[in-house]
């Protein structure tokens, strides 16, 4: 087992990059990716950087150079539920891109073209030991288990964000997770998005981001800690 860990920002990867033993260090495409061992795990953790194209480019770069073996995706999101707020944690069950349109050719709203997929499924040992990272390394937060959808948008409209939630039926949305769900998918390799909520994805969002951020993303950096130091082969 050898687990690729892959975060969009430094505040979402420092965490991490503090508590593992790395053993060496290697940039491609821009990317700094740091091998070495959480417990007695094998891991490579990445800072992808904000967005799709490079959150899918990075899984391919953990698999084709790396060699990993599972994929998890740690970071911030905005809420989309009211019952869920800011802290508390969305474990994936599967996640969409809210941004992917080609319905003009009758494709289904967020289908990939020629992909045949609108939902891309999370791995379910992965979701089983992230819901219990959860329970166990932040038992004052809650979690759910939904759907995660993706964009290279940041959201902080009501209606924008009620049009993401009514079509897609999703808890959170973010920039990065469905692509890495993608290329993982394309991998056949298993993956699991783990998000701590930072804003309500609504007119408060910048303010709610830029004070959460921060001890939102360390927070889900420490469950993947904790789950990572839990993994056995
Ligand atoms: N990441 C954290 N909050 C977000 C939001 N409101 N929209 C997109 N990505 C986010």
């Amino acid at each position: 087992m050898k687990i690729g860990i892959i975060g969009a920002m430094d505040v979402e990867v420092a965490h991490l990059k503090e508590v593992m033993q790395i053993t060496n260090t290697t940039t491609v495409a821009k990317q700094e990716y740091c091998e070495g061992k959480i417990g007695e795990m094998d891991v490579v953790v990445v800072k992808c950087g904000v967005g799709k194209v490079r959150a899918g480019m990075s899984v391919q770069v953990l698999c084709d150079v790396f060699h990993v073996t599972h994929v998890l995706n740690t970071g911030v999101a905005g809420s989309l539920n009211n019952d869920i707020n800011v802290g508390d944690v969305v474990v994936s069950t599967d996640a969409v891109f809210h941004d992917v349109n080609a319905t003009n050719f009758g494709y289904a709203i967020g289908e990939v073209p020629s992909l045949g997929k609108v939902f891309f499924e999370s791995d379910t040992y992965l979701r089983k030991l992230a819901k219990e990272a959860v329970e166990k390394a932040a038992p004052e937060v809650s979690v759910y288990e939904g759907r995660v959808t993706t964009g290279d948008q940041f959201i902080c409209e009501k209606d924008k964000k009620n049009w993401i939630k009514d079509t897609f039926n999703a808890e959170c949305v973010e920039m990065e997770g469905c692509a890495i769900a993608e290329a993982a998918y394309l991998n056949d390799i298993p993956f699991v998005i783990i998000r701590a909520i930072s804003d309500k994805a609504d007119e408060e969002t910048v303010v709610s981001y830029e004070e959460f951020e921060g001890k939102a993303a360390v927070h889900c950096a420490k469950i993947v800690e904790y789950m990572i130091s839990n993994m056995h082969e």
